[in-house]
């Protein structure tokens, strides 16, 4: 079996790419100017996703992980910085698919991730465009499983919450990851392996009956709005003592 993950060289990409690996898949990964020992490919230009599916061969599965960020208030969001987030996330999936995932219509079956975020069915003020664009992968993730489940393919998406990365370092700050984890319900931020662990079952056969969906990795972050919410008699739910309403 034969897995191609995009954004490979690393990050969660990386993480992924040696968790397949473990499993048995022959993986192989595309990145930008061929980083990390990856096969080079922007994802953004269909030629080159087109000549690297060439080069790669048929695959069984397909991680479009590969994604980036620009910060910005809406109001400042440039035209070349919400063109390279769409191209990148939006586009580049959609490349990947199209080139990876055709040939496993032929085949009779594969298996598409997604890396979407939490950013997909959540407003992500101060990120541009990025929300969109991972809301629109999440459409996309649909699509695929509806046009191509009844020829074999399975495509879903996998949400994480903040994952330290190389592409996260703007959080370095230890008091920052300390607001953040303190946030999340199980009171820690994600790590590479906790994604890496979710896209392994939903390649493998465990997941055989799973398509269409999308699975947020965040330690329960995405559900927590309404304990910001007042309860009745103006109190609060108080995450931080921990202990029920307060
Ligand atoms: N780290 C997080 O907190 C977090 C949270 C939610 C979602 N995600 C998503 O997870 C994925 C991986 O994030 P990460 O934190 O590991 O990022 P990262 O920046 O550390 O790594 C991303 C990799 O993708 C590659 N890449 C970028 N553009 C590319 C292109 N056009 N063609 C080929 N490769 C390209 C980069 O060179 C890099 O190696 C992204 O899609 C990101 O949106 C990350």
């Amino acid at each position: 079996m034969r897995a191609v993950v995009t954004g490979g060289a690393r990050g969660i990409g990386a993480v992924v790419a040696d968790r397949l690996a473990a499993d048995g898949f022959e993986v192989v990964t595309l990145d930008l100017d061929g980083a990390g020992g990856s096969v080079p490919c922007d994802i953004g230009d269909p030629v080159q996703v087109r000549g690297a599916a060439e080069t790669v061969g048929p695959v069984d599965v397909l991680v479009n992980n590969a994604g980036i960020w620009r910060f910005a208030a809406l109001e400042d969001v440039s035209p070349e910085d919400f063109d390279a987030v769409m191209r990148t996330n939006v586009a580049g999936a959609f490349h990947c698919i199209q080139a990876f995932g055709t040939p496993m219509l032929a085949r009779g079956g594969g298996a598409i991730v997604n890396m979407i975020s939490i950013a997909a069915p959540l407003a992500d003020p101060g990120v541009g465009a990025y929300s969109a664009s991972k809301a629109a992968l999440l459409a996309l993730t649909r699509q695929v499983a509806v046009e191509w489940g009844p020829r074999g393919v399975r495509c879903n998406a996998v949400g994480p919450g903040l994952v330290p990365t190389p592409g996260t370092s703007f959080y370095d700050d230890p008091e920052v990851r300390r607001v953040r984890a303190d946030a999340v319900p199980l009171r820690r931020l994600g790590t590479p392996n906790d994604i890496a662990d979710v896209v392994s079952f939903l390649v493998s056969p465990q997941s055989a009956y799973v398509t269409g969906q999308a699975i947020y990795v965040d330690g329960g972050v995405s559900q927590t709005l309404m304990e910001l919410l007042p309860k009745p008699g103006g109190r609060t739910w108080a995450p931080a003592a921990g202990s029920g309403p307060s």
